[in-house]
């Protein structure tokens, strides 16, 4: 049996890397961005000075609640015609600070990749901004925007997966629904190691009503024969996965560090014992998150031989900038993305990105 501390280290550079990726100060990650060409403003115009005001209004105004819970903020500028409704949502487990960074983030963000359009959206792992000329609050907004998300792997036993997701996700969306915050998370055991995670949240301004109409139909469209999958709406979205994305609070409770200044990090080893170990901790620093296990699987490959272990691919680590580092954690997964209008059917074809129309 191969020393559980030798082999806690690979497990906690592991834990260190995943936390480092979901909850440092760097930037948010980039998910989608929608904003129609048809309706536009020229620069210079009172349009533009409302929309820069709006934007940093929100920044400075992140941290606050005007009405709503914390994490959401809803404002407005100017007259008609050039009036502007703004609001950003942040997960709803993300930090006040983690939420401010990502707001600001995302106001510059949108104005790189949206200059001129009225009606804009962007999403990010850890908020989405939207505005637009028409107003958009308290609107149920389920038909404009839709993006389908899905993850690479496939799924073991997809009847009993995909009945254990809805069920997850139902539970979790009757909780949303009734909380100020119209947010849930909930876990369930899919096998011994495996265990699902789910999301869901709506903006906090629509009615309890509203918000499971528009989870409800986030339901339809969720990719449950992979391994991981989310539907985005303006108003609401939903997610799940066989990892753990969300939960700040990760970074209260960091697994023990390890002592490393003890000499053998009198334990004499087997060279097959240090190879598994070190291939565990080779599997545990992949760079897709899914094929990585989580620490109670690495707790069973340390116990037991009788688990066999899966060749590693190539890990998140390489000398290059931590934002890098993490900002390649998602993008695998983005790239079988589906997306689609209300005006298009919801294609199958994984591998198409196809263009979203605007109303
Ligand atoms: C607007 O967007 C469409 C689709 O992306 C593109 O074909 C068109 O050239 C754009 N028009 C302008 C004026 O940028
Ligand atoms: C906008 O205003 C700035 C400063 O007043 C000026 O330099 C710039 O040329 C203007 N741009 C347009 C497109 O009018
Ligand atoms: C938000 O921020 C702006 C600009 O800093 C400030 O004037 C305003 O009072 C704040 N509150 C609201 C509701 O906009
Ligand atoms: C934010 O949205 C609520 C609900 O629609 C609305 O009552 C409120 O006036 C909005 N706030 C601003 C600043 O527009
Ligand atoms: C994240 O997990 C911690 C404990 O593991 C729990 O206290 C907290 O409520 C969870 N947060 C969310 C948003 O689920
Ligand atoms: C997942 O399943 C589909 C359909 O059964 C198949 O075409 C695809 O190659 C599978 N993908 C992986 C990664 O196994
Ligand atoms: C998953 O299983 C473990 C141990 O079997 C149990 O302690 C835990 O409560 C289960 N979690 C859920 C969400 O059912």
């Amino acid at each position: 049996m191969p020393s559980l501390k030798f082999c806690m280290f690979f497990l906690v550079l592991y834990r260190v890397c995943f936390v480092i990726c979901l909850t440092s100060a760097a930037d948010p990650i980039y998910v989608r961005h929608v904003c129609p060409n048809t309706t536009t403003f020229n620069r210079n115009s009172s349009h533009q000075s409302n929309l820069n005001f709006l934007l940093s209004s929100l920044v400075s105004n992140a941290t606050r609640s005007n009405g709503f819970s914390t994490g959401f903020y809803n404002v407005t500028a100017g007259q008609d015609p050039d009036k502007v409704y703004a609001l950003f949502l942040c997960r709803g487990d993300v930090t006040p600070t983690t939420c401010q960074d990502c707001v600001n983030f995302a106001t510059s963000d949108i104005l790189q990749r949206c200059p001129v359009q009225k009606e804009s959206i962007i999403w990010y792992e850890q908020c989405l901004l939207r505005y637009s000329d028409a107003s958009i609050f308290s609107a149920l907004d389920s038909n404009d925007y839709i993006f389908v998300l899905s993850n690479s792997n496939n799924v073991t036993e997809q009847v009993r997966f995909d009945q254990l997701v809805r069920t997850t996700l139902k539970e979790a969306a009757n909780e949303a629904v009734n909380s100020p915050k119209k947010f849930s998370t909930r876990e369930a055991n899919f096998t011994t190691v495996q265990t699902l995670y789910c999301i869901v949240q709506c903006t906090p301004d629509l009615s309890n009503f509203d918000c499971n109409s528009c989870l409800q139909q986030s339901f339809v469209s969720l990719p449950t024969a992979r391994a991981g999958g989310r539907v985005l709406f303006p108003s609401c979205y939903s997610r799940f996965e066989l990892y753990p994305f969300y939960n700040d609070t990760v970074t209260a409770a960091p697994p023990p560090t390890p002592v490393l200044s003890s000499p053998p990090p009198k334990d004499s080893y087997s060279r097959n014992e240090v190879i598994r170990c070190i291939h565990i901790g080779l599997l545990c620093v992949q760079e897709e998150p899914a094929d990585r296990p989580t620490m109670a699987t690495g707790v069973l490959m340390l116990n037991s031989y009788s688990v066999s272990l899966l060749t590693p691919q190539q890990p998140a680590f390489y000398i290059g900038s931590r934002r890098e580092a993490c900002n390649s954690m998602p993008t695998k997964e983005l790239e079988f993305d589906q997306s689609k209008s209300k005006s298009m059917p919801l294609s199958v074809d994984d591998a198409s990105i196809t263009e979203v129309y605007p109303r």
